[in-house]
């Protein structure tokens, strides 16, 4: 039998890099064998794909604490996770500072998430050329979806999907003329016309890099439940629970926003104008929205910012 001690503190000290969402620590590779330590602060989320594509899994916590929305449970320092690829996408928050490490075993688990945040990378530069606002906020209706997905119970990859869909909705505004999509002023009603466009935009782009899921999400993101929105005028039912958390976060942050040819309005008025327009958003995401930004004003004058 061969035995091979590894003490990773004097091995692992090469590698130190950052994925989508965590600081990788150090790296160790060997043969088909991959070890990552994670790191977390308090707050940061991270979710956890299918395995199939990087055959078996185990994470160990080190230190710390991380929720799992999908089965609402803890694990602690010493807590060991297996992920064999056949079940569906795990989300957690980390509770603290906490380090996981994960073994991988077959794919090379670092070089997958790698090659995930080069492709979210060129995509994200492509919008941030054409039109650096959408970047922005593109990046802030991630954060209220995020968090609204998890207040309304959704999980596993339906949230995946939709937080996915946040972050790039917008993404067909790449496919618009400079002249209408930077235009100081407002629309005449044929740019308006073309501008309405941007919500069915970049199929291709959607599906080289995501799924029809993901694609499907985006174009609900200017519907409207009386059926007044676009590009298809849906109407109630016909709208699924992510695209309305989608539509009234994408509103909420316009609202709130200043432009050239607008003032931002503050938070209280923004939800207040959402709440009277119950016949287009969805009364239920637009309290939950609610209670989202009232925790964020509290936490603000906690901290005095
Ligand atoms: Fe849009
Ligand atoms: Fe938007």
């Amino acid at each position: 039998m061969t035995f091979h001690l590894v003490k990773l503190e004097e091995h692992l000290g090469e590698s130190v890099a950052s994925s989508e969402r965590a600081k990788v620590r150090k790296k160790f590779s060997w043969d088909n064998l991959e070890v990552n330590l994670y790191l977390f602060e308090e707050g940061e989320r991270f979710y956890i794909d299918a395995a199939g594509e990087c055959g078996l899994k185990t994470y160990v916590v080190i230190e710390g604490s991380l929720y799992n929305i999908e089965t609402m449970r803890t694990l602690e320092a010493g807590d060991l996770l297996v992920v064999d690829g056949t079940q569906d996408v795990l989300h957690f928050d980390a509770l603290e500072h906490t380090t996981i490490m994960i073994h991988s075993y077959g794919k090379s688990l670092f070089g997958t998430w790698e090659k995930a945040k080069r492709e979210i990378d060129q995509v994200m530069d492509r919008i941030q050329m054409r039109d650096s606002y959408t970047r922005e906020h593109c990046n802030r209706v991630f954060d209220y979806v995020s968090e609204l997905g998890r207040r309304l119970g959704l999980k596993g990859q339906e949230l995946y999907s939709l937080d996915k869909a946040a972050r790039f909705h917008d993404i067909g505004k790449v496919y618009i003329e400079d002249s209408i999509l930077n235009k100081r002023g407002k629309l005449s009603e044929e740019e308006y016309e073309i501008m309405k466009g941007h919500a069915i935009l970049g199929k291709e782009l959607i599906l080289e890099n995501f799924s029809e899921e993901i694609y499907r999400i985006i174009a609900l993101h200017h519907e409207r439940l009386d059926g007044s929105g676009y590009p298809a005028g849906l109407k109630g039912d016909e709208i699924p629970l992510c695209g309305r958390i989608l539509t009234v976060c994408d509103c909420f942050d316009a609202m709130t926003t200043s432009r050239i040819y607008k003032e931002a309005k503050t938070p209280e008025q923004a939800i207040q104008e959402l709440k009277d327009s119950e016949e287009k958003f969805d009364r239920d995401v637009v309290l939950a929205l609610e209670q989202v930004v009232k925790g964020q004003k509290w936490m603000q004058e906690e901290t005095g910012e």
